[in-house]
């Protein structure tokens, strides 16, 4: 601040006449297309188009969750893997029988371990019936080639933002950006406390339990509480996570409240932070993947849920037209017809796949639309979080990689 305070507001008024002067004076030749500057070489290397990894080894963590190791694999041209700030995830790429999809997944390892030994972590827990973690589980193996996206997300911590305090509400397989998070405090890359309130059903079924209670160990600046559902244990909560633990635990206004869990809960605690006067600023909710439930949240139409509609979709020339059941996201009738659109956080932030509504009515979960002010006033949507209420109309961006 004292920094702004002293600058000369006088040289800001001469800015653009300065700027002209200077456009004026520069050379009328083009600059040639192979010359890279610092500047967009640090740029590429933060910010990929894509990566393209090799998975090194696997760890499984439990019965359902198998780690995969990916390192660059510099055949297919990828020299090193992008740094990232813990919280953040990749997307990965799916080819399932000649139908492309995207999947994020929350990177589990640290950033020191991306940039001193070359590894992302990614922590995937079979989920039957769902089909990406299905066909991972199933063909990803020592060896296997993955492109993934840049390291994407803001569910990081930034003190200009955040509190000086985490308190991190974790449901279940939520843990895995806190894993990361865990590991960067205790290397000492980021300077704050964090207090872990973890909740599963019991004990034995939380994920990175050992490797969270070794950094706890080592690193006075994180705590952990368990919260169990359904075992009573001494030194553990019992119950859920609700409105009285955080109360009870954020005991610092300074706090930043981090979420990440199941989709029930983020039901949940959006109601309850509401409720609790928390500033707005000081939630940080990391909802990964596809909403996929409209028909729970209380101002879903009810009569609706059953239907099933007609999607058309324009992509440049070609238009298609498909079924929509009300339950299914425009995204995911959009995918599962093996159309290809730019897509990354599947969950309304990121706006990569930004498309214009054309005609028709669409629902979308009001704490997932993050578009902005001329998106809502020009008819634009972001289809991975809108669900058909109606016949419906699109046209979407082309896809390129
Ligand atoms: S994929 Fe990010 S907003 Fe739709």
């Amino acid at each position: 601040m004292s920094y702004l305070k002293n600058l000369n507001k006088l040289k800001f008024t001469g800015m653009v006449k300065r700027r002209e002067e200077e456009i004026k004076k520069a050379s009328d030749i083009m600059i040639p297309d192979n010359i890279a500057y610092k500047a967009n070489r640090i740029a590429a290397a933060l910010h990929p188009a894509y990566q393209d990894l090799i998975i090194e080894k696997m760890v499984m963590e439990d019965e359902l969750t198998c780690s995969y190791y990916l390192i660059a694999d510099k055949q297919a041209g990828c020299q090193k893997i992008a740094y990232f700030q813990a919280g953040q995830y990749l997307n990965v790429e799916l080819n399932i029988e000649g139908h492309h999809f995207n999947r994020p997944y929350s990177i589990s390892s640290s950033p020191r371990q991306a940039k001193e030994e070359g590894y992302y972590r990614l922590s995937i827990s079979l989920m039957k019936g769902f089909i990406a973690p299905d066909y991972i589980w199933e063909n990803w193996k020592v060896g296997t080639r993955v492109r993934v996206s840049a390291p994407l997300g803001t569910s990081t911590y930034n003190r200009l933002r955040d509190g000086k305090k985490i308190l991190a509400l974790i449901g279940g397989n939520g843990v895995t950006p806190f894993v990361s998070l865990a590991h960067t405090i205790a290397d000492g890359d980021i300077d704050a406390e964090m207090l872990m309130l973890y909740g599963n059903k019991d004990l034995k079924s939380a994920l990175f339990r050992e490797e969270l209670q070794q950094l706890v160990d080592q690193c006075d600046k994180l705590k952990i509480v368990d919260v169990l559902e359904e075992e009573v244990r001494e030194g553990c909560e019992h119950g859920l996570i609700d409105a009285d633990l955080i109360r009870k635990y954020r005991c610092d206004d300074d706090t930043s409240l981090f979420v990440c869990g199941p989709q029930a809960m983020y039901d949940y605690l959006n109601e309850q932070l509401v409720k609790m006067d928390i500033p707005r600023k000081y939630w940080r909710l990391e909802i990964y993947g596809q909403y996929n439930e409209p028909s729970r949240l209380a101002d879903y139409p009810q009569e609706k849920k059953d239907e099933v509609y007609r999607l058309k979709v324009t992509q440049g020339e070609i238009t298609y037209e498909m079924a929509c059941p009300a339950g299914t996201s425009l995204m995911n009738a959009i995918e599962q017809s093996g159309i290809r659109i730019p897509v990354h956080c599947r969950c309304g932030y990121c706006g990569f796949c930004h498309s214009r509504l054309v005609s028709g009515e669409v629902f979308m979960p009001e704490f997932l639309d993050h578009r902005r002010q001329a998106d809502k006033i020009y008819g634009y949507i972001h289809p991975c979080i809108c669900f058909p209420l109606s016949d419906v109309e699109i046209e979407i961006p082309l896809y390129k990689n």
